[in-house]
């Protein structure tokens, strides 16, 4: 009957009723092209010679690479999609009145980038009024494509991911970044970091926060804490955990905005008590 149902809309209407469908599949083809044409730039210039600028920070870097990365995304898009609002790190902001945006992070992972360590990645994540619908993170220098989409999972090179099981902090594999200027502050990066690793707990710093979620999504990590990120750092891999069975909040529980600087994603198993140990408590 279902099917039935269907083929009469289908007939009725060929344009509204498989429109969402057609629209996200389309949606996320553009997506896949964008962060492949990114990619494409990452390789061309790794390990080779490209200018690099200092941003704020002595060590808060953008090199050419990250440029013709974000123009060769940002090309993509409005090539397919014109008034779409586009939310791009270097670019800032294309603002337009449509439902949807593109966030996007030309190169996460910039430091190591220019280092020639090949952990750094092209981030794009689609909003739809205001919900995070397409994610997808790729490191071309590993080969691993991440993509998720809302209600339908995340894979890495098209296998589906699961985050880990584990259920205990001390027992835990963890990853943290640190922010360019020195963050003092009750509970900073130094003081949680120092307290994790005095027990003994293994806290790994990556250079990338995209990689960083993704590899929580995929089991690798148990848990992700950042004090300062931005939109362009976290909307992809949000939903790459999200998608993969963990949770994403900021410190004090509330649901995951990419507009505010505090992440924290984990399995899902270990958030409260590692929430804790973030704000404060004795570990
Ligand atoms: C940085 C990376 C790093 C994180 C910083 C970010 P960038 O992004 O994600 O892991 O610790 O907070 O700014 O500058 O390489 O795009
Ligand atoms: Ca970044
Ligand atoms: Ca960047």
């Amino acid at each position: 009957i279902l099917y039935l149902v269907s083929c009469i809309l289908y007939l009725v209407s060929p344009i509204s009723y498989p429109s969402s469908y057609y629209l996200c599949s389309m949606l996320k083809t553009t997506l896949i092209k964008a962060a492949e044409a990114g990619a494409k730039q990452i390789k061309h210039y790794f390990n080779g010679a490209f200018s690099i600028s200092h941003k704020e920070g002595m060590n808060n870097l953008v090199t050419e690479a990250d440029h013709a990365a974000e123009k060769a995304i940002i090309d993509v898009i409005r090539q397919e999609y014109p008034d779409h609002f586009i939310l791009s790190e270097e670019t800032g902001e294309l603002k337009t009145e449509s439902e949807f945006k593109w966030i996007i992070d030309p190169i996460d992972g910039t430091v190591n980038f220019s280092n020639g360590i090949p952990l750094c990645c092209v981030s794009i994540a689609l909003e739809k009024n205001g919900e995070m619908l397409l994610g997808c993170v790729y490191n071309p220098l590993m080969d691993e494509f991440y993509f998720a989409q809302k209600g339908m999972g995340a894979f890495l090179n098209d296998k589906k991911i699961t985050v880990s099981n584990k259920t205990e902090v001390i027992k835990s594999c963890l990853v943290t970044g640190f922010p360019y200027t020195y963050l003092d502050a009750p509970n900073g990066p130094l003081q949680v970091f120092e307290k994790l690793v005095r027990r003994g707990v293994p806290v790994r710093r990556l250079g990338s926060a995209a990689i960083d979620l993704c590899w929580v999504a995929a089991g690798r990590f148990d848990g992700f804490y950042e004090h300062n990120l931005q939109a362009w750092d976290s909307a992809a891999g949000f939903l790459m955990v999200e998608e993969a069975g963990g949770k994403v909040t900021d410190f004090k529980g509330n649901p995951y905005s990419p507009y505010q600087p505090h992440l924290l994603a984990t399995n899902g198993n270990i958030h409260d008590e590692l929430r804790s140990i973030i704000n404060g408590a004795a570990f």
